[in-house]
């Protein structure tokens, strides 16, 4: 695609991104934008619709809504899931409602037609009563929705015409194997329903520009983030992890003491698993501590990067000797892809630090709020899985029940909603090369509202899916 039409095509989309670090505030208010992101956006996109622990045995499954869609995800055999829109082929009664097990299929509570796990009508109650043309098989067995399992999830897309979810994912899918992502269960889930749109609250999650001033407890003691103060912090340019540039970002002296060093990696390892409750595992912040006699190098670089090696294998030796896989960490440090914030276009995040990780995956509900959930997913041992957690029902955004660190994201969420409605705030000024998935995120919905083909918007959604904090891109 030449650059004439591209800009032919975003001139086609209302507050178009026409300046890569400009997003026009009305992308997150219009209803009439919200109706072309329903129209031409989530029908045509792999959506996170279930964890696959959720639905362990033949016959068992769950529901995934969003907008105005119904989806039944169910396990049809040991090794295949399937999807069909949930409603009655009779007159559109929605089947089920909730995560059930569906051992004998579903009966339709109107009229009391059935379906067997595979789709297969296999009852009408006087269908002799109905015209021969609306009794042909195809127009009574369930509506198949496509879907693809990854990742220990059920991905569906409502586009027969679409990518298979593998050419999609970008360098989010190697970190994903990498990590062995398929091995995690859910520890607890939860929502959140903030008066937001869904693209404000993803962003704030798609930069680590803000958690000096919204996340203060994770500077190290002594640190600010006030420019021309001595204790300012300059974030490395080649960060590796979170926990790895916030230790480094102490006031450290030019030489390290080890003992010191990995007390302040334990640290911060304990105020995030605190602040999430989860993400960080307590028994990985132990293997830490365990680690503390630890001879390190005494430059503070050498003495990071050699502290984590060592950590990495101690971590994967914990997991393998307790019978769970964990991928090789080190590999992925040296591939570059251990990253602690990952996106996947369209609604979702992983949040890996070490072996365990936090996730995310957002819905909106309306121009102006939606539903975010937090999965605190971690490794078990096989017979030793907590039980399935409950679907949560969403909690505001201030209920004080949220963990430290959600609860500071989202109180900053709901002002600025309302600050981007004020006269004269025309757009939203991104820093390029640090909040660049925002507008990355935003010029590949404009490819997909303004009909970009298909191959700039595979090339589109590998480039946005993957690590946080990158530079504004471009793939046409
Ligand atoms: S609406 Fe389902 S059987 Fe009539
Ligand atoms: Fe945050």
């Amino acid at each position: 695609m030449n650059e004439m039409s591209t800009e032919g095509l975003r001139g086609a989309v209302p507050h178009a991104v026409t300046t890569p670090d400009r997003i026009p505030a009305a992308r997150y208010y219009d209803p009439a934008f919200y109706e072309l992101e329903k129209q031409h956006l989530w029908p045509r996109v792999w959506q996170m619709a279930a964890r696959l622990e959720e639905i362990p045995d033949v016959g068992d499954y769950a529901v995934y809504r969003n907008l105005d869609q119904s989806v039944i995800v169910i396990r049809t055999a040991a090794d295949e899931v399937k999807a069909y829109q949930n409603h009655c082929r009779h007159r559109g009664v929605e089947l089920v409602q909730k995560r059930g097990k569906a051992r004998g299929g579903f009966i339709c509570p109107f009229h009391g037609w059935r379906w067997d796990k595979d789709g297969n009508n296999t009852f009408v109650y006087e269908p002799t009563a109905f015209s021969a043309d609306n009794m042909c098989k195809a127009d009574l067995d369930l509506v198949p929705v496509r879907l693809e399992t990854w990742m220990g999830c059920a991905f569906i897309n409502f586009d027969d015409g679409a990518p298979p979810l593998r050419d999609t994912l970008g360098d989010f899918g190697r970190k994903m194997d990498g990590f062995k992502a398929e091995q995690l269960r859910a520890e607890w889930w939860l929502a959140a329903r903030l008066p937001v749109n869904w693209k404000l609250a993803m962003e704030a999650f798609m930069e680590g520009y803000h958690v000096a001033t919204t996340h203060p407890q994770l500077l190290p003691m002594g640190v600010t983030n006030k420019p021309g103060d001595a204790r300012y912090i300059k974030l490395p340019d080649d960060a590796v992890t979170a926990t790895f540039w916030i230790t480094m970002g102490s006031t450290m002296p030019d030489e390290v003491d080890s003992r010191q060093f990995i007390d302040a990696y334990a640290e911060v390892m304990q105020v995030l698993s605190e602040g999430m409750a989860g993400m960080t595992s307590p028994e990985e912040v132990e293997i830490v501590r365990s680690l503390r006699d630890t001879p390190l190098p005494a430059h503070p670089a050498a003495a990071a990067a050699a502290f984590r090696t060592i950590l990495n294998d101690a971590i994967a030796d914990y997991y393998k000797s307790n019978g769970m896989d964990c991928g090789d960490f080190n590999a992925l440090d040296r591939e570059r892809l251990a990253t602690n914030v990952n996106f996947l276009f369209p609604h979702f995040f992983m949040l890996p630090v070490h072996g365990a990780a936090s996730s995310y995956r957002i819905r909106p509900t309306g121009p102006e709020e939606c539903i975010f959930e937090l999965w605190s997913l971690k490794r078990y041992p096989v017979g030793q899985e907590p039980p399935i957690p409950p679907v949560p029902e969403p909690k505001p955004h201030d209920d004080p029940s949220w963990p430290p660190i959600p609860r500071q994201d989202y109180a900053n969420l709901p002002r600025q909603q309302r600050g981007l409605h004020g006269a004269g705030f025309e757009y939203m000024r991104l820093s390029e090369q640090m909040e660049g998935l925002v507008s990355n995120f935003h010029r590949l919905e404009d490819g997909f509202i303004g009909g970009a083909s298909q191959a700039a918007l595979v090339k589109g959604m590998q480039t946005v899916s993957g690590a946080i904090d990158v530079p504004v891109r471009y793939w046409e």
